[in-house]
C-alpha cells in the first residue's frame, strides 16, 4: 500500500488511532447523539479549523434533521499550549435563539476553549448546547467543562491528523498520531 503523501515527506507521527477506529467510534457517536437528543432539528456548530474533517463525518452518521454552522476561532498561546484567549476570526452564519445546538471540537485539551465558546454562545439565548469532541485529554483539564460526547480519551500526547494540526501541517493525515518531539541537534 501507497504510504500517506503526509508521511513520506519528513517527520512521521507516531499511529495512536487508526483510520478504521475512528470510523467506527464516529459512526457510534452519531447514532449515540442522534438518539440522546431531543426531537427537531440539531444546529451543528464545528470549530475550525480543527473539527472540519470530524464534522463532515459525524453528520454523516447522525440520521436527524441537521443544521451545519461554522465558527473559527484564532487561540493564543505556543505551538502546542493554549492560553485560554480565542478569538472568534468567523461567526455562525444561522441564529441559534432556542435551537438545540451540538458544538462539535476536535479537542478538549485544557477546556479553556470550550468554556469561551459556551459563554458566548449562551448570550444568543440557544435552547440547549451539547458539546461532542472527537478527543479530550482529561488529565489537562483547568476548568470545568460539560463535555457530553466524546470519541477518544487520550493521555497528555500532542497528536495531530483527522483534522488536528501542528502550525497546519497533518491535518490531512486519515488517522491520529503522536507529533514526536523534534529530535535535539547531534552534539
Ligand atoms: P484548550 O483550550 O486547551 O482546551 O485547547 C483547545 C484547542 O487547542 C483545540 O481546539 C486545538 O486547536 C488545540 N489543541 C490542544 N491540544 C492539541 C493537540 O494535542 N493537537 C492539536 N491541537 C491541540
Amino acid at each position: 500500500m501507497c504510504p500517506h503523501p503526509s508521511r513520506i515527506e519528513n517527520d512521521l507521527p507516531l499511529p495512536l488511532i487508526s483510520a478504521e477506529d475512528i470510523a467506527q467510534r464516529v459512526a457510534a457517536l452519531g447514532r449515540e447523539i442522534a438518539a440522546t437528543l431531543p426531537p427537531g432539528p440539531i444546529h451543528v456548530i464545528a470549530v475550525l479549523r480543527g473539527a472540519f474533517v470530524f464534522a463532515a463525518d459525524l453528520v454523516r452518521a447522525m440520521p436527524r434533521d441537521v443544521r451545519c454552522d461554522f465558527l473559527a476561532v484564532r487561540s493564543y498561546g505556543s505551538a502546542t499550549e493554549s492560553s485560554g484567549i480565542v478569538e472568534i476570526t468567523h461567526d455562525i452564519g444561522l441564529p441559534i435563539t432556542g435551537q438545540q445546538v451540538l458544538l462539535v471540537e476536535d479537542i478538549v485539551d485544557t477546556g479553556l476553549t470550550i468554556r469561551h465558546l459556551l459563554d458566548l454562545l449562551s448570550t444568543r439565548h440557544p435552547a440547549s448546547v451539547h458539546v461532542c469532541t472527537l478527543l479530550s485529554k482529561p488529565s489537562r483539564r483547568s476548568t470545568e467543562v460539560p463535555v457530553h460526547f466524546v470519541g477518544f480519551e487520550i493521555a497528555d500526547h500532542f497528536v495531530v491528523g483527522y483534522g488536528l494540526d501542528h502550525d497546519q501541517r497533518y491535518r490531512n493525515l486519515p488517522h491520529v498520531g503522536i507529533l514526536a518531539e523534534p529530535s535535539s541537534p547531534a552534539p
